[in-house]
This record gives C-alpha cells, sequence and structure tokens, in this order.
C-alpha cells in the first residue's frame, strides 16, 4: 500500500500519458469505460518480453527464452515466484491457475461460451434488457440458428435487477444459462450476482458473468459469488490492450470430469491445443492448454501479471471508494444545476453509490449532438457519446432511427463520463464547468 488515505496524486506520475501537453493543458480522461490509461510498470513488462526474450513460450520450445517467458506467465508459486496466470488466479480468488483461460477480450471469452456449451434444444439464455452487443449478438445468432431461445429480465422502475421477475422466470425450467453484465457500461448499476448465481444453480441454471466494468473496479471472488464462467479484459484495469480472460470452474473444463453436461468444448483449436493427432483424428489437451489456440499475445500475457500486481498494491476498495466519491461529485454538480430543466437526465439508479465510476446522461436538446467533442477540443476533456454498443437498450426505449431524428424537438444524445482511481475532483470540476459554458453557448441555460 503506497498510502490508506487515498489521493490519486500518488498513482498520477506511474502514468507517462498524463504527463502529456495539448495547448498548453494536461488531459482529462474520463472514457476509462472504453479503455483505461497504462502505467509505466505495465509498459514495462510488455516493453521486456519484446527486449529481453520475445520467444514462444515453453509449451513449444525449450530453450533460455522460452523458459523466461513460460517462468513470467506460467509460474505456479511452488517454485518461488508467480506467473501471471496465477496471480489473475488469486486476485479473482479461484482455485487454480487452471481455471484462467486467456482469451484475445471479454467478447472472445464470451463466446467462447456461446461456441462451446452444449446448449440442447429447447434451452433458453437469459440475459438483463441492457447487455453490451458483445453479450447480446453471440446469443442472438445462436437463436436465429435455432440453437436457443433468448430472454431477458428488464430493470424494475428505480432500474435495479427485479430478482422476482428473474425467479418467475427461472421457474418456466427453460433457463439453461443465464449471462448478465455484472456491471452495466452503460449505467454503472452492478447487479445481485450472488443472489443471482445461488437462484440460478437452484433452478438448474449456469452463469456467465460479463465482469467487463466490474473486476477493474471492486473486489470480486470467484468462489464466494460460485460464478461458472466469468469474462473480463485486461485493458480497462491499466493493462495491455488484446488479452481476456474467461475464468470458468474446473469442473466445466475438466476432461477427467465426471461427465457434466455443462463442460464447456474450445471453441477454437488448433496449434497448442493437441495431445496428440493423426490424418484422420486428433485428441485435446486438457485446461488450459486445450482452450488456448495459436501463438498467443507472449507481450500482453506478461503484462497482465504487472497489472494485477499493481492494482492488488493500490487496493480494490480504495478504488471503489474513490470512484464512488468522484460520482457523488459530479451526480451532485450536474443535478444541481440541470436536475430540474426536463432536458438532461441520468441513466440507472438516482444514487451515485449505485453506478460505480460511470455516469451517463441524456441531453435532449436540439442540436445535442458534438457535446463530447467540444469537450475535447475546449479543455482536453475526453469522454465517450453515442449508445455504448447497447443499441438494442436505446432503439427499444427511444424507436428504432431515432438517432436520425426528423425534427428538433426529437434530437437528443447519450454522454458518458467514466471514472479510475487517477481520477481527480480537480478534474470533474473542470468537466461541469467546460458543459456549462458549452451549454451557454447553446443557449440551452
Ligand atoms: N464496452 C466499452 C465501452 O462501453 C467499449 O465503452
Amino acid at each position: 500500500m503506497k498510502d490508506s488515505a487515498f489521493s490519486p496524486d500518488a498513482y498520477r506520475n506511474d502514468f507517462p500519458s498524463l504527463r502529456r501537453k495539448r495547448d498548453g493543458k494536461g488531459p482529462i480522461y474520463l472514457d476509462n469505460a472504453c479503455t483505461t490509461l497504462t502505467p509505466q510498470p505495465v509498459i514495462d513488462a510488455m516493453t521486456e518480453y519484446y527486449t529481453d526474450f520475445p520467444g514462444c513460450g515453453g509449451r513449444r520450445s525449450h530453450h533460455w527464452f522460452a523458459g523466461e517467458v513460460t517462468r513470467r506467465v506460467e509460474a505456479d508459486g511452488t517454485m518461488g515466484g508467480k506467473g501471471s496466470r496465477r496471480l489473475i488466479a488469486d486476485f479473482l480468488n479461484a482455485r487454480s491457475e487452471k481455471e484462467i483461460l486467456f482469451t484475445l477480450n471479454t467478447t472472445h471469452a464470451i463466446n467462447a461460451v456461446a461456441l462451446g456449451f452444449n446448449f440442447r434444444p429447447g434451452d433458453t439464455v437469459l440475459l438483463t434488457d441492457r447487455e453490451h452487443n458483445s453479450n447480446l449478438i453471440p446469443w442472438l445468432r445462436l437463436q436465429n440458428a435455432g440453437r436457443l431461445r433468448v430472454d431477458h429480465v428488464p430493470m424494475n422502475a428505480a432500474e435495479e435487477f427485479d430478482i422476482d421477475l428473474y425467479e418467475q422466470k427461472l421457474k418456466g425450467g427453460k433457463v439453461r444459462l443465464v449471462s448478465m453484465a455484472y456491471t452495466s457500461n452503460m449505467t454503472g448499476y452492478t447487479i445481485p450476482a450472488a443472489e443471482i448465481i445461488r437462484l440460478a444453480h437452484q433452478y438448474g441454471a449456469r452463469v456467465l458473468l460479463d465482469a467487463a466494468q466490474t473486476v477493474p473496479h471492486q473486489a470480486v471472488d470467484v468462489q464466494d459469488l460460485d460464478a461458472d464462467f466469468l469474462a473480463f479484459s485486461l485493458h480497462k484495469m491499466c493493462g495491455p490492450r488484446g488479452l481476456g480472460v474467461l475464468y470458468a470452474k474446473a469442473e466445466l473444463l475438466d476432461k477427467a470430469a465426471s461427465g457434466s453436461a455443462d463442460r464447456l468444448e474450445p471453441a477454437i483449436v488448433g496449434g497448442g491445443t493437441v495431445e496428440d493427432a493423426t490424418y484422420d483424428a486428433y485428441s485435446l489437451l486438457g485446461a488450459p492448454d486445450g482452450f488456448e489456440a495459436g501463438i498467443p499475445n507472449y507481450s500482453a500475457e506478461v503484462a497482465a501479471g504487472a497489472t494485477v500486481r499493481y492494482l492488488g498494491e493500490i487496493g480494490l476498495d480504495r478504488i471503489a471508494a474513490h470512484e464512488r466519491r468522484l460520482n457523488d461529485f459530479l451526480t451532485g454538480e450536474l443535478l444541481d444545476r440541470y436536475g430540474d430543466l426536463g432536458w438532461f437526465r441520468i441513466f440507472g439508479p438516482a444514487d451515485p453509490a449505485k453506478r460505480s465510476g460511470v455516469l451517463s446522461f441524456e441531453v435532449h436538446r436540439p442540436n445535442s449532438t458534438g457535446i463530447a467533442t467540444e469537450l475535447d477540443r475546449k479543455n482536453n476533456i475526453m469522454i465517450r457519446d453515442g449508445v455504448f454498443c447497447v443499441h438494442s437498450y436505446f432503439n427499444a426505449r427511444y424507436g428504432q432511427g431515432w438517432i436520425r431524428p426528423r425534427s428538433h424537438k426529437e434530437h437528443r444524445m447519450i454522454y458518458r463520463a467514466s471514472f479510475y482511481f487517477y481520477n481527480t475532483i480537480e478534474e470533474c470540476r473542470a468537466f461541469v464547468e467546460t458543459l456549462d459554458e458549452i451549454f451557454t453557448e447553446r443557449c440551452y441555460i
């Protein structure tokens, strides 16, 4: 721990990108739900691979460089140091590093379950009503192919998870898999995952959590949750791009296990996954090797260890508390100024403590597009606008075609500021003041 009273200033110097200037001003980066900035220890770990031992890992080759790659990625701690896979297992409190499968990203991890899970005719996959495209399209594709049915649980009037409606859907008996965003990339709301999993298991369903917006922002314990599958990406937690994780319970991966009908088959096969092969037949290795076909992104795998070490030293509870402080401050400022005007609305639960580090809002005014670009141009304030890959929710809410309004009256746009531990109250203040300037120039206020 660097200090017990949390101050983002203790960490900002670790990020070279925060030292940059444009027009004499530094960056105000509030697009962390999209991707996060990269600290020096993670940059160093990525560079170390390319500089010092840029070879194949020891699954393939058995030489000096291969040994160094393998030690940094696969060391299980029994010989002293721990490699990235073991460090990630510890970070999630997984039972074994064999439960950690490397993927390209969260999308790839969800597809690995969609394509590898043994669905039977009549199965239903249950989602929420505001899933990222990455946790909707893989299921719709299977529905279109007649392999399963997709259903969803809408949030209740308070924008929170409707556990009663969820249980009613489970009671129907057809739900085979529940696949839900643990924390929404659109509202920042975290579903009651432990209760959702407990009920799913009671009704014989498995659960996949899209934890892309959770694992970077709060402590996640897969054993406490009793999660079956959980997916996330390293790039949303100060780590390398191009690397994700699919956590899967050992019993759902183990070739030798007593034949769970829910055992996952590798979705992609080829080099690195093979135990033996002839011209006509093959047998695959167990997890994790059997699930990781092709030469992986070794540099990212090495840097993943540095990533979880870095976050672990800061402390996930302190990160979560700091994000809550920022969201509380910014929500209060925005609602004080615009809350009663009728054209400004924050998405998700009213209480900012329930929206982690995400603040999405709608501006329903003529010519309401382009505000994110102006924030960037005026003061290097980077946020995201659009529908955040949740097209389905906005189309259902506003009607398909809303994005191409026919009259001024129908103009609206959605904006999202999202925080991480290196953001400050001063940055939030600059955001509000610049937004105010833009609203004034547009004669909204
Ligand atoms: N899912 C990422 C976002 O919400 C890309 O911005």
